[in-house]
């Protein structure tokens, strides 16, 4: 009865934002028109600045020493030695708070338009996987910086890390290489900082995966503009030269505590203690989000049992036009041995079936149907429409 309640307040509220998402999407139609509007690429575009991250860091790696001594030295060798050195660094940057700010829309775009629930399940929690691992990218990527501020936020972390309940102190060796700070935790930070965006491809595999022919790629002018604006951010905003870390890291009294440049698109649970909240409310935050994430598609409810496609398996000849005309790919046709005449006999798999009913459309044999909608009824829906459709003007 109480789910019933919060079932339907929870859908009337993604309703309302769905309108506001769709008055936005045309109102963007008028300046971008439909071909270009950045809201149609909500998925796409965080692919984009994902291949850019992807090449300015290469440059980046290219000369960066992951030593004490070494990495803030080569960090402001980069900026000001480097041919286009700064500009890699802001594009890096800047790259990342872009994906990150267009993954954020595409989140509430999918969110708001219901289309995250059931049969899109996958790309759903893979989705959760890819925001966080995101995050741990973008955050050792500020803790390799090697600066004052990159001091800071490690000891922040740290502090975050060891206040986890019996393994904080190992996870927090695990995170630094160590048991204090050395030359290995900056090779530890670089490993981290190249090994989860590369692992990002084999999630972004898995979100696609049930997925029917997803846009991964914008039109290239959409592509140019985006990669225009950044570059223009960048010379806006160009990245400073941080101050130099302090020498001394075993005594506390040279650490700062303070973080001026907080990042809060990746360095919120360490922003909220340096703006003096407790490390209670940073870590409910920080487990909040992912933890409520997960949990939305179950708040709306929507009954599960007996709404894929079935297949009738004394009708079905094997002839695979449903396999054919499927748009989700929801259909196999597997060998059959039961001692009919027919040698094939299609599956559906309910995990990608979107209850579309075309596949009853396609079938001359009376062998696919959907229980909630019979056969019969689907049939009379196709002809309604089509007798709609005719009498249509043109
Ligand atoms: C690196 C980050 C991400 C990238 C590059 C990415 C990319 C994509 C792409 C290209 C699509 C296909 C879109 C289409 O065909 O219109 C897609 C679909 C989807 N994504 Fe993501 N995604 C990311 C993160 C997320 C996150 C954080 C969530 C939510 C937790 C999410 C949830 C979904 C869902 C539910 C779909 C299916 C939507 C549909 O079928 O209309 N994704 N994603
Ligand atoms: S109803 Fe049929 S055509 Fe539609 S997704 Fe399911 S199996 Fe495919
Ligand atoms: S269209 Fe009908 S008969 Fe042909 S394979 Fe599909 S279910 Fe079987």
């Amino acid at each position: 009865m109480l789910r019933d309640v919060v079932s339907d307040a929870y859908r009337n509220v993604i309703e309302a934002l769905r309108t506001v998402t769709l008055w936005l999407e045309k109102g963007l139609n008028l300046v971008f028109t439909q071909k270009y509007n950045p809201l149609y690429y909500h998925g796409a575009l965080p692919n984009f600045f994902l291949w850019v991250l992807y090449l300015s860091g290469l440059l980046l790696f290219a000369y960066y020493v992951p030593t004490l001594e070494g990495a803030y030295n080569s960090v402001n060798y980069i900026t000001s030695r480097i041919p286009s050195g700064a500009l890699f660094r802001a594009t890096h940057r800047y790259a990342a708070d872009a994906m990150m700010i267009f993954v954020l829309v595409h989140f509430f775009r999918v969110l708001f338009t219901d289309r995250y629930r059931e049969y899109r399940i996958l790309p759903w929690i893979t989705g959760v996987l890819l925001i966080t691992v995101m995050f741990i990218a973008g955050l050792t990527g500020y803790m390799l910086i090697w600066d004052a501020d990159s001091v800071a936020l490690t000891f922040r972390t740290m502090e975050l890390l060891n206040a986890i309940p019996v393994i904080g102190p190992s996870v927090t060796a695990l995170l630094i290489g160590g048991q204090q700070i050395t030359d290995y935790t900056l090779t530890r930070y670089m490993f981290l900082h190249f090994a989860i965006p590369s692992s990002m491809l084999f999630f972004l595999w898995w979100h696609y995966l049930r997925i029917t022919r997803p846009v991964t790629n914008a039109p290239l002018a959409l592509n140019l503009l985006m990669f225009g604006g950044l570059l223009m951010f960048c010379g806006i905003f160009p990245v400073a030269i941080g101050q130099a870390p302090p020498v001394n890291l075993s005594d506390m009294a040279f650490i700062p505590q303070a973080i001026k440049d907080v990042d809060w698109l990746y360095m919120f649970p360490q922003g909220f203690l340096v703006t003096g909240k407790t490390i209670g409310f940073a870590w409910l935050v920080t487990l909040g989000i992912p933890l409520g994430m997960l949990l939305l598609p179950y708040v709306q409810s929507k009954q599960f049992v007996g709404q894929f496609a079935q297949v009738v398996s004394d009708n079905c000849t094997g002839c695979s036009l449903c396999y054919h005309d499927c748009p989700y790919e929801a259909i196999e046709m597997h060998d059959r041995d039961d001692n009919t005449k027919f040698k094939r006999i299609a599956v559906v798999d309910v995990g990608r079936c979107a209850n579309c009913g075309l596949c009853v459309g396609a079938c001359a044999f009376k062998a696919i149907e959907i229980p909630r909608s019979q056969t019969p009824n689907v049939f009379a829906e196709i002809e309604a429409a089509m007798a709609r459709a005719e009498a249509a003007p043109v």
